[in-house]
């Protein structure tokens, strides 16, 4: 490899972890616009206010407000940015193979952008909130498995038992429950971001005990898994999926206390905020094993060993 090249894979290498970083870190804005009663402090789209792209002192929404959401505007124009530069870096290394992955990026930024506007234009309805939280994590599974494709750490000769396999289907379909549910916790409870904005038309505490249900199955089936994966996978394997899975357990574990800590203490900001970061890496650890369970199709390469030597 030359120099050049090198430098041309370093720079895709980077340009793809701050992909993983960025699709995350603007669910965090975007939760402390809705926390922060910010989410029409620009009260129309694509405008700022009727007029004007960017907050102005005369407009009636306080300024703080206004630029707080404005602020998470601008942010969009970043991911695009990175978005953009990563596709540029991945046909200067003519990696055909990431083309779709990396333009799934940029059709998913602008989509966000569309549905953040449709967000505003509706008041702030709770069910596109919900929907743009999880493009969001769509989003972020893209750039995961971007990212792992980019690095291959992962070894290419890998197969899990019937077992562990359905099992971590079971534990993705839950994930995904949680998160969805969770966002319907989001709608009925007071963080709507802003006080005009409607409610979905449910009892916030009855839709948190079923949210708390769900993650307390998620946890019995990540506990399920790891004696699966302990008791019948071969110890190569057993090393690596053990490791994910011991992960995702522990944050789990963490979010769920944050969870309720939020739930027993009225929903305090900071931490409905931390609570949010924690969704997002629950749904980053749970990614990297729905990554691991994707490696079954992978044939042997001839200069590839079935002991598992590289870890992702
Ligand atoms: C693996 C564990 C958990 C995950 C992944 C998770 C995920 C989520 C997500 C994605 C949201 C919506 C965030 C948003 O729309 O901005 C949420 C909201 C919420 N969750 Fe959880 N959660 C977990 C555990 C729990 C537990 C154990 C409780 C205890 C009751 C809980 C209580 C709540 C409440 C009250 C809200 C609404 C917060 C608000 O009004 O803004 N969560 N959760």
């Amino acid at each position: 490899m030359t120099t050049r090249m090198v430098g041309a894979t370093n720079a895709l290498r980077r340009l793809a972890n701050l992909m993983v970083f960025t699709q995350s870190a603007i669910v965090v804005t975007g939760g402390a616009v809705r926390i922060t009663g910010s989410g029409l402090g620009c009260s129309t789209w694509p405008e700022c206010t009727p007029g004007s792209y960017t907050p102005t002192p005369d407009q009636p929404e306080a300024p703080l407000h206004a630029w707080i959401e404005f602020g998470n505007r601008l942010l969009t124009f970043v991911l695009l940015l990175n978005a953009l530069a990563l596709m540029i870096s991945i046909l200067r290394n003519r990696r055909k193979d990431l083309r779709k992955m990396g333009g799934f990026q940029i059709i998913g930024i602008l989509a966000q952008g569309v549905l953040g506007g449709i967000t505003v234009l509706t008041g702030l309805n709770p069910a596109t909130v919900a929907a743009h939280f999880l493009l969001s994590m769509v989003l972020i599974a893209g750039a995961l498995s971007l990212r792992q494709r980019i690095y291959e750490k992962t070894p290419n000769y890998f197969t899990l038992i019937p077992i562990v396999r359905r099992l971590m289907a079971l534990h993705l379909f839950l994930t995904c429950t949680v998160l969805i549910v969770g966002t319907i916790v989001t709608g009925s409870g007071p963080h709507a971001g802003d006080t005009t904005a409607e409610r979905f038309n449910l009892d916030a505490k009855t839709m948190s005990w079923i949210h708390a249900d769900l993650v307390i199955a998620l946890i019995g089936v990540t506990v399920a898994l790891l004696i699966a994966v302990r008791l019948g996978e071969n110890e190569a394997t057993k090393r690596i999926v053990n490791m994910k899975v011991q992960i995702f357990l522990a944050i789990a574990l963490a979010q769920g206390a944050i969870g309720y800590l939020q739930y027993f203490t009225g929903l305090p900001e900071i931490v409905v905020g931390m609570h949010l970061i924690g969704a997002v890496l629950v749904w980053i650890a749970a990614w990297n094993l729905v990554i691991l369970s994707n490696l079954k199709g992978r044939k042997l390469n001839a200069d590839s060993s079935p002991a598992l030597t590289r870890e992702g």
